[in-house]
């Protein structure tokens, strides 16, 4: 029998994170590699806020703090609820964890029970169902196919409702599509879950900043109030302000449910770093004048990457309305033959061939659920992404 747990078997390692280890060895062994992996902003964390940490540091804020956050970063995050969603929280019902992913950890820790099943919508990022698996639940899955914009339908969504669903984990803007859901598309699906008391919705905010042309975000507690008492709201400091590596992120709902991610969280890592909660207290508190001209940037960079992959035959990329990433489809691509004769039987087969014929590093589409597709980060330089896209064009016009 395995030293390792049952449970670790059912768990895979994160594809993104294997895709962006294999282009670093390429590189250290001095290839030319373009990565375009990483869900992470090219940019440093906003000057203002670097220095709430140095202070932070300078002021011995360095020591434990309250389980699940700082009564500060808890206030700023009570008031960042109330002015960018309209809904009203106490402190009480604040939960603050090392990054967005530790809070989605522990909410399925302290909810799920053998048998209880979560929806996913894929595809959908690759966390969510090995941390379901993790916490001994099963992942349900329903596809939102490109033709439906990476969006399902609430017919959909109400016949994958069962007896044991317990909840509906929703992503918009998503990684890995970038779509986004409009305001009645998200009340169509809110107005299926109000038929279902028994269900909660997770939803993972994480992308909220990151919209471009006229879309709008919303939230599914604003979108249907009467969802207030069974959601739990997560959202993080990583994305939007560019503090990846700070590990901040945070979450709203009924205050048992916090209680009980409490519970967890103290008998595992206790508080998120100290310096990194003051950080975020100047993040959500500071000035927000920068995410403009940043999301400006990220919708020339997307135009950029939409053009240069549908002028290849063989590709469909839709164009997003948030996040930083593009998932276009390579249907029209499986069958055929690279120059050094790989037959493309897959995307997984595409993207390592492309990693090792031209450099350029991308995730493939069956890690996310939804197949054949690959996922681009285009959190990169103007310069960098011409030429990965130059190089898939040319890498594509040579397959036979
Ligand atoms: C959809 C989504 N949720 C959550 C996270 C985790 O973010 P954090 O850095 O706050 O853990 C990510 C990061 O890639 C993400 O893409």
């Amino acid at each position: 029998m395995s030293f390792l747990s049952q449970t670790l078997a059912r768990v895979k390692p994160s594809p993104t994170i294997a895709v962006s280890n294999l282009a670093m060895e390429l590189k250290a062994a001095g290839r030319d590699v373009i990565s375009l992996g990483a869900g992470e902003p090219d940019f440093d964390t906003p000057e203002n806020i670097r220095a709430a940490g140095v202070r932070a540091i300078n002021e011995g804020k360095t020591r434990y703090t309250a389980v699940d956050g700082i009564p500060e970063l808890k206030a700023a995050i009570v008031a960042k609820f109330k002015r960018d969603n309209g809904l009203t929280y106490t402190p009480k019902q604040v939960t603050v964890g090392t990054g967005g992913k530790q809070v989605l950890y522990n909410a399925l820790m302290a909810t799920l029970n053998h048998d209880d099943e979560v929806i996913i919508p894929a595809p959908y990022w690759v966390s969510y169902p090995d941390m379901v698996l993790l916490a001994g639940g099963t992942p349900v899955f329903i596809e939102a196919e490109l033709e439906q914009n990476f969006k399902i339908t609430p017919e959909q969504l109400e016949q994958a409702i069962t007896r044991n669903t317990k909840w509906f984990l929703f992503n918009s803007p998503s990684n890995p599509t970038g779509a986004g859901y409009s305001w009645d598309e998200l009340k169509a699906l809110t107005d299926v879950l109000l038929r279902h008391p028994h269900v909660w919705v997770l939803t993972d905010d994480m992308y909220e900043h990151l919209a471009y042309d006229d879309f709008k975000f919303c939230t599914p507690a604003q979108v249907e109030p009467a969802l207030y008492d069974r959601t739990l709201t997560v959202n993080g400091v990583s994305k939007a302000y560019a503090m990846t590596g700070w590990r901040i992120g945070y979450a709203a709902g009924p205050e048992p449910l916090i209680a009980a991610i409490r519970k967890v969280q103290s008998q595992s890592t206790s508080n998120p770093c100290s310096i990194s909660q003051w950080a975020a207290v100047e993040a959500l508190n500071g000035p927000q004048d920068f995410i403009a001209p940043h999301n400006a940037m990220f919708t020339r960079r997307r135009d950029l990457v939409v053009s240069m992959l549908n002028a290849v035959p063989g590709i469909t990329c839709p164009t997003p309305d948030g996040a930083f990433y593009v998932y276009p489809s390579i249907a029209g691509l499986i069958g055929k033959t690279t120059p050094k004769g790989t037959l493309l039987s897959n995307d997984e087969v595409f993207a390592t061939a492309l990693l090792e014929e031209t450099g350029v590093a991308v995730v493939f589409g069956s890690a996310f659920g939804l197949s054949p597709n690959f996922r681009i980060s285009y959190a990169t330089s103007d310069a960098a992404l011409t030429e990965a896209c130059t190089r898939i064009q040319t890498f594509c016009a040579k397959l036979a």
